[in-house]
């Protein structure tokens, strides 16, 4: 049975969708069978993988709400993807008198969680419905945060959420780790912030680090992942490394 990762933080522009796409090549680089499922109707990680969000039908929208099946949804590209689409967004309205509403992802990758080794659910920037779905489907909790301060307050909500979902719908979900991400190096600024996120989160925050590099905008454009747009470049490297501390971690 497949393992499932969530890539949460309700903020948005910390590197969710990067993450998740490129963990998720660097996994299947070390042999594993991996699906990504698009739970964010902006519909970034479809786009990275090259599909169109504003035209592709039917997508998670239909999986989640109208009992759709996954297969019907999933999409072989560098990664195998389940859709979203623009109407994602208004899940949480016909969602909102279903009993089990926050389970719905859950059973839907039960259809094809002995297909694949890992599932890795990108989720919108906040803690609502959808978010909710992925944290009651998830094994665990990937956390990418961006080097800065103003990006570290809100993973106390994160966490209280993660404990609310514990006690009511999931009791195994925990975050497995924290990636700091758009890392510089050369500034102070970014120095401290990774200093202030190891001093407050100690072993929860990965070795790894992800370093700020323009590859990570451009890779997208084509429909790749950066390990596939610049296989030999540092950013490259970063994931590979971060997928092999994640799985060696024994956190997950
Ligand atoms: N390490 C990085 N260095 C520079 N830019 C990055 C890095 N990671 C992501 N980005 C860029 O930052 C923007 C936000 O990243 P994204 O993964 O879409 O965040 P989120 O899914 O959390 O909103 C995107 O334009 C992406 O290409
Ligand atoms: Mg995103």
């Amino acid at each position: 049975m497949a393992k499932i990762l969530a890539f949460t933080n309700q903020k948005g522009g910390v590197a969710k969708t990067t993450t998740t796409l490129n963990l998720g090549v660097a996994f299947q680089e070390l042999g594993h069978s991996v699906l990504a499922a698009d739970l964010d109707p902006q519909g970034n990680l479809t786009m990275s993988l090259g599909l169109n969000p504003d035209t592709v039908r039917p997508s998670m929208y239909d999986v989640l709400t109208g009992g759709v099946g996954i297969e019907r949804v999933i999409h072989q590209r560098e990664l195998d993807v389940a859709v979203a689409s623009i109407d994602l967004a208004a899940v949480e309205i016909a969602l909102s008198s279903l009993i089990g509403r926050e389970r719905a992802l859950s059973k839907a990758l039960m259809q094809v969680a002995d297909r694949y080794d890992y599932i890795l659910i990108d989720t919108p920037p906040s803690l609502g419905l959808l978010t909710v779905n992925a944290l009651t489907a998830a094994d665990a909790v990937i956390v990418p945060v961006q080097c800065e301060y103003l990006s570290l307050r809100g993973l106390a909500q994160l966490e209280r959420t993660l404990e609310l979902v514990r006690e009511n719908l999931n009791p195994r979900v925990h975050i497995a780790g924290i990636v700091p991400t758009m890392y510089d190096p050369r500034t102070l600024h970014g120095r401290e912030a990774v200093e202030v996120l190891r001093s407050s989160f100690g072993d929860l925050v990965f070795q790894t680090t992800i370093n700020k590099t323009i590859r990570f905008a451009e890779a997208p454009v084509r429909g790749e992942s950066v390990l596939k747009y610049a296989p030999d470049s540092q950013a490259a490297k970063a994931y590979r490394q971060l997928a092999r501390e994640v799985l060696n971690g024994k956190k997950i």
